[in-house]
């Protein structure tokens, strides 16, 4: 798992001919699992398009201190909170002497003054620019002050000079960012999970259920992830199809009042409970004890269903410590629906998609998710339901270490 899983990188780039690189760099970066925010100077926009960082990104780009819309959305002060390394790539002899100066002369010299994250600088220009007294003194004094510079390489330049001055490929820059992160321990370590998965089975005799598409892809995802990313982790899930992830301690139930008992024992020692099982809401009141039989000359039959217990709801309510988080599935009005829910529920997270989408969520390989906390929202793109999980666990254990 990638030391870069869920990192909030803001790519400050500035006008140098490398800066055609960073669409690649931000792909890769992404890649990993970061979240990339491009803010450009005025003069990287004569190099590489904001619209090309901003559909590799998938994030507008920032570009003005002054423009009132972009204000309105992620403020510059803002996206200075956001970031955890601001990464200047590529970073002029201009931009670097500007840092030094401590300008705030633009949008990302304003964000370098006013941002607490660490700030890795990676130069990139001429070498003679480069070598200059000036620019050496400037790269210095970054170093003094703790910036982390990295690079540049050296190589043919675009000038036709050999030497010092190349900014470092999109490569290297990734490991680099990834040896900065790189943590000590697993980000989930000691960390106790429960998942709930699948489908539930709700008897009408002893042959006959009444059940749902769930294939359980997205649950055992995220057990297996949860177990990688150092937690202890029990899953209860329904009847699925899916071996067990290694590590993972897995409890098999059938109906939804099955699954709402396995969930509230052992609630005590539960951390954080992802209820990504597809309940049925309702079941039949009366379970015949033998096979139902068709009877001669009776067109229609009626079953009385009676309502399950809302297990994860059961489970918020039950213990304040346990940090709950839930799926909603919706066909429309995603956004209003799943805050919805996080409300009535008392959830800390909720991870809406949208099943109208074809090719996304239920009995599918890849998903795409919006998660919602009571005050933000996390966009996880259309990937393999494995990648998704990585990415929701990192969402889950910065909001669960944060508050
Ligand atoms: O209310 P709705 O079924 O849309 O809510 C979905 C969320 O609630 C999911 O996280 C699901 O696993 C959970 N749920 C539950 N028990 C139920 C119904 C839903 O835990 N009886």
């Amino acid at each position: 798992m990638s030391a870069l899983l869920g990192k909030k990188i803001l790519l400050g780039i500035s006008g140098g001919i490398a800066a055609y690189k960073c669409a690649e760099l931000t792909r890769r970066l992404k890649d990993q699992g970061a979240d990339v925010r491009v803010v450009m100077t005025n003069s990287a926009k004569e190099f590489i398009t904001p619209l090309t960082m901003q559909a590799v990104s998938g994030h507008a780009v920032a570009d003005s201190l002054l423009d009132p819309r972009a204000e309105a959305g992620m403020g510059h002060i803002e996206l200075a909170k956001w970031a955890d390394l601001i990464l200047l790539a590529p970073a002029t002899a201009n931009l670097i002497a500007r840092l030094r100066a401590g300008f705030a002369d633009e949008l990302l010299t304003t964000l370098c003054v006013a941002a607490p994250a660490p700030i890795a600088v990676s130069p990139a220009m001429n070498m003679e620019m480069y070598l200059a007294p000036a620019t050496q003194e400037n790269i210095n004094v970054l170093a003094q002050r703790g910036l982390h510079i990295w690079g540049p390489g050296k190589g043919p330049q675009a000038c036709g000079d050999i030497g010092p001055g190349r900014m470092l490929e999109p490569d290297d820059l990734v490991t680099r960012a990834i040896d900065f992160f790189n943590p000590e321990k697993p980000i989930l370590a000691g960390v106790n999970i429960s998942i709930t998965a699948g489908p539930t089975q709700e008897a009408l005799d002893p042959v006959r259920y009444i059940s749902n598409h769930s294939s359980g892809k997205m649950g055992f995802s995220l057990a297996e992830a949860a177990q990688q990313m150092g937690a202890n982790v029990t899953l209860i899930s329904g009847p699925v199809h899916l071996a067990t992830p290694a590590g993972v301690n897995r409890i098999d139930v059938l109906s939804a009042v099955d699954m709402h008992q396995a969930s509230l024992q052992g609630l005590n020692d539960c951390d954080i409970f992802i209820a990504c099982a597809a309940v049925a809401d309702y079941r039949p009141e009366q379970v015949a004890d033998q096979k139902m039989k068709k009877q001669q000359g009776v067109d229609d039959l009626t079953i009385k269903l009676v309502k399950n217990p809302d297990i994860i709801a059961d489970v918020a309510s039950a213990n304040d410590n346990t940090f709950c988080v839930g799926f909603a599935a919706e066909t429309q009005d995603v956004e209003r629906y799943a805050l919805d829910k996080l409300k009535r529920k008392k959830l800390k997270l909720i991870a809406a998609n949208d099943v109208a989408k074809s090719g996304q969520g239920f009995n599918s390989e890849k998903n795409a998710l919006t998660v919602f906390s009571e005050t933000e929202r996390f966009a996880i793109t259309l990937a393999d339901k494995k990648i998704v999980a990585q990415q929701l666990l990192a969402i889950i254990a910065q909001q669960y270490f944060a508050g």
